[in-house]
């Protein structure tokens, strides 16, 4: 049965950290008193000044101001590194998996803190001083842990480019940031095949700031042009520097990372993110919905370039002391066992991964599966859009061998951390549900017209938040008010997530997809106004329209319909040049699934695109229209709708 509902094994409720009891006990607690639960969650941290306040939040749109901790002062990287050297310096910190499946690294606590102080004092040689930003464009390879962990001991602000982007994308984010140092590498290499890092970075500077520095790390010993003006090579920097370099003290207030995530309109937002509240929330995430505990190897496949490889590849794992994976390459290279080959090396006990890879390996079967021995594995965790339940129930039965607790976890690069999950030994779950709030998250449904909060437990409408966690983003980068516009304007005293939700008579959340102009291609987030912006810098646009539209594999693939200039003929080499257009313009990830040529696009008597229809018409369901009367030209549906198939 696809709903059925799962309840913890007995196996699993003796050894997790808390059962069902526990869990509404806890939870009850949270929401009763907030500032004596996160009060004395915060104390998992060590802290050089301790705290005395606790909370002092605000959702009034005409102030949101969100503290936590705020007369509290720490090092984020002391958290993650330093205070576990005494009584863990020798256990294994991080795992590096390769690209190569012959090649694997396991490095000590002892061993990251030594890296990372050098990589700081690398940092501080280069002129970076404390509240300045650092752009990294890496691989996933040690030095981008290296990286992050050596800002935050400097307390310079890193703000990672994921490395699929291409150089227009780091361009932007150079600039949004106002970063005087980019770090990356030579090429990166994923699947066997390398990306030119360094030239796009070369690309991307020849857009930014003359006093933009670079930094590369070797990762191929690939040839790349330097310049030595603005280049400089780690490899000879670190010779230079000392391994020793005490951590700075930041307030908890202070700016830990930015990290760029697109929203409904064009410009990618700096959302950012603190140090203390930040890291408690991570920490304390990470040891209960994995169910962490001491000695056990955790694995999120993520990569550090979005929200949950910072939360849970590198803060929340390295807070707890424990041992987490870093795998540099792809699911099905060398082939589709990949995963579960990683898995039995290194004994793997927390599995980490998105639905969309789920959904590629089911369609390639069970065999890469069996063909490993993965009876370490005791929780599996899903992330970054909703999971459909063939493949839970493949995920549950398949890979956990209908053992290994699902949790699905729900959250965004603005909430920092996991806000609505099923804990292992503590939530019955139901395939396909990210089931109930984590400790301190109060969850709220609003009607999307009214606005109202809708008080019966079985409802649908709209996913907010009633309060503060700490873990939540405090504003973006350099705009505020867009901040205060984006997620506390529509709805007066909430935190609006941008997804609709369904809640069942039990209580769960039911996420339903973004109700904006946001989609998700496979997990990852994309503005259907940054590929449209794109798409009509070609000379050969005037207008497009993007939507996403259902994809087996990909969750949502992208469709793009385009209105071509005076003179333009539409043909297969213009479409694919445009698909190679976006492609170079934003990332691979931004490639179009569907290039439709439409000679006009249905609007309004006002001018504005009905994206509604242009959904169904992607969706393949013309019975839904609605109403077309109110359009300014009713015949350019018929044409859509008409030339659809030739796409
Ligand atoms: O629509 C939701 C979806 O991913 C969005 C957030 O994307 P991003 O900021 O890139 O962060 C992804 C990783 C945390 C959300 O607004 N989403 C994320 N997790 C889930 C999900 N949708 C359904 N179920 C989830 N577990």
């Amino acid at each position: 049965m696809l709903d059925a509902t799962h309840p913890p094994s007995a196996e699993i409720t003796s050894i997790a950290h808390i059962d069902e009891a526990k869990y509404e006990e806890m939870y009850a607690a949270s929401i009763a008193d907030p500032e004596a639960f996160w009060g004395e969650a915060g104390k998992r941290l060590d802290w050089i000044k301790p705290y005395t306040k606790v909370k002092n939040t605000s959702f009034d749109h005409h102030n949101v101001d969100i503290k936590w901790f705020e007369d509290g002062t720490l090092n984020v990287c002391a958290n993650c590194v330093d205070r576990h050297l005494e009584t863990r310096g020798t256990q294994t910190a991080i795992i590096w998996e390769s690209d190569d499946p012959n090649i694997a690294q396991h490095i000590t606590y002892n061993e990251l803190h030594d890296q990372v102080s050098k990589f700081a004092n690398v940092l501080h040689a280069l002129g970076v001083k404390k509240g300045e930003r650092v752009v990294l464009y890496l691989p996933m390879i040690p030095a981008a842990a290296y990286a992050m962990l050596a800002c935050a001991r400097i307390g310079a602000i890193h703000s990672i480019v994921f490395a699929g982007f291409s150089a227009d994308a780091l361009a932007d984010r150079i600039n949004g940031s106002g970063a005087k140092l980019v770090v990356t590498a030579d090429e990166a290499i994923r699947g066997g095949r390398a990306t030119p890092l360094k030239k796009n970075v070369d690309e991307a500077l020849s857009k930014c700031d003359a006093d933009v520095k670079c930094l590369m790390v070797h990762r191929t010993g690939g040839d790349v042009a330097m310049n030595p003006e603005r280049d400089y090579i780690y490899a000879e920097e670190v010779e230079r520097v000392s391994s020793h370099c005490a951590p700075v003290e930041m307030n908890a207030e202070d700016p830990l990372f930015i990290l760029y995530t697109s929203g409904s309109t064009g410009k990618p937002k700096g959302v950012v993110h603190t140090s203390g509240g930040y890291l408690t929330y991570a920490a304390m995430t990470h040891q209960y919905v994995f169910d962490y505990q001491e000695g056990d190897v955790y694995w999120c496949t993520a990569d550090v370039g979005w929200v949950t490889g910072h939360s849970y590849i590198v803060y929340g794992p390295l807070a707890n002391g424990a041992t987490t994976v870093m795998f540099e390459g792809v699911p099905n290279y060398p082939d589709a066992s990949r995963f579960w080959q990683v898995c039995e090396k290194h004994k793997v006990n927390q599995f980490y991964t998105a639905p969309t890879a789920i959904r590629m390996l089911m369609g390639l079967g069970a065999d890469f599966v069996e063909s490993a021995d993965l009876s370490s594995l005791r929780v599996l965790g899903s992330v970054g859009e909703p999971i459909n339940p063939e493949a839970w129930n493949w995920y549950n039965e398949v890979v956990g061998k209908g053992n290994c607790p699902i949790v699905d976890t729900f959250w965004q690069t603005e909430t920092g951390g996991i806000l609505i999950t099923p804990l292992p030994g503590a939530t019955a779950t139901k395939p396909g549900s990210a089931t109930r709030p984590f400790f301190g998250v109060q969850p709220v449904v609003l009607d999307p017209h009214s606005g109202d909060e809708i008080a019966q437990t079985e409802c649908e409408g709209v996913l907010a938040m009633g309060d503060s966690w700490p873990g939540q983003s405090r504003t973006i980068w350099g705009d505020h008010a867009r901040f205060v516009d984006t997620y506390f304007t529509q709805y007066k005293g909430y935190f609006f997530t941008g997804d609709g939700c369904r809640r069942d008579s039990d209580g769960y959340y039911w996420i339903t997809g973004r109700v904006d102009d946001v989609i998700n291609v496979s997990g990852h987030r994309m503005g259907t106004a940054e590929v449209e912006s794109a798409l009509v810098a070609h000379k050969a646009v005037s207008e497009a329209a993007v939507v996403g539209f259902p994809h087996d594999l990909k969750g949502q693939g992208i469709w793009c319909y385009v209105t071509l200039m005076t003179g333009e003929a539409p043909s297969e080499e213009l479409r694919a040049a445009l698909v190679k257009w976006v492609r170079h313009e934003i990332g691979p990830i931004a490639k179009p699934d569907v290039i439709q040529f439409a000679p006009g696009l249905p609007k309004t008597r006002s001018g504005k695109i009905m994206r509604r229809i242009l959904r169904k018409i992607a969706e393949d369901d013309y019975g839904a229209l609605g109403d077309t009367s109110t359009l300014a030209d009713p015949s350019v549906v018929d044409d859509l709708i008409a030339n659809r198939g030739n796409t």
